[in-house]
């Protein structure tokens, strides 16, 4: 616990480096057993950093939801989907006007059930800088399974 309250306490400085889930959009509908593409976005580049891992996952939002203030994605991550690399590039063709990103083929756990509200979630720890600094991102977006 100790641990992760420190890196936590470091990804709070380094707002640089950061990556954003672009697809799919916060409040989209997914069924259980559909394979999702998931677009994780690294928008931004002004220092160098170096990745060091991606895990997505969907975990069951509490009973005040998602959105709530008091929601923190990173209590429990629910059900690793992918825990692996994350190689962001630029889409293969040029005049696209889209940042570094790469894609990500999941499955929507069967567990979920019609109606559920669930948070895929992005957990992402690079290096940071000459240092080099590391950091810990953890973000969502809020889905309805349907
Ligand atoms: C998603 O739904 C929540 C709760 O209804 C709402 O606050 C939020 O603005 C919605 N976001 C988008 C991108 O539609
Ligand atoms: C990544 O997925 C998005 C959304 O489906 C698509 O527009 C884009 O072309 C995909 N990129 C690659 C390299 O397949």
């Amino acid at each position: 616990m100790k641990y992760f309250a420190v890196i936590t306490a470091l990804a709070a400085t380094c707002l640089a480096q950061n990556i954003v889930i672009n697809i799919p959009a916060a409040n989209s509908t997914v069924s259980p057993g559909q394979w999702v593409t998931v677009e994780v976005d690294k928008p931004g580049a002004q220092s160098p950093s170096t990745e060091v891992a991606l895990v997505l996952s969907m975990a069951p939002c509490p009973s005040v939801g998602c959105t709530d203030p008091s929601y923190n994605p990173s209590n429990q991550l629910g059900q690793i989907l992918y825990n692996g690399p994350y190689n962001p590039q630029y889409h293969p063709e040029t005049g696209v006007g889209k940042p570094q990103y790469q894609n990500f083929s999941i499955e929507v756990p069967t567990s979920f059930t019609s109606g559920e509200n669930i948070a895929l979630i992005a957990t992402h720890i690079n290096l940071i800088g000459a240092g080099p600094e590391p950091a810990l991102q953890v973000l969502f977006v809020p889905l309805t399974v349907v």
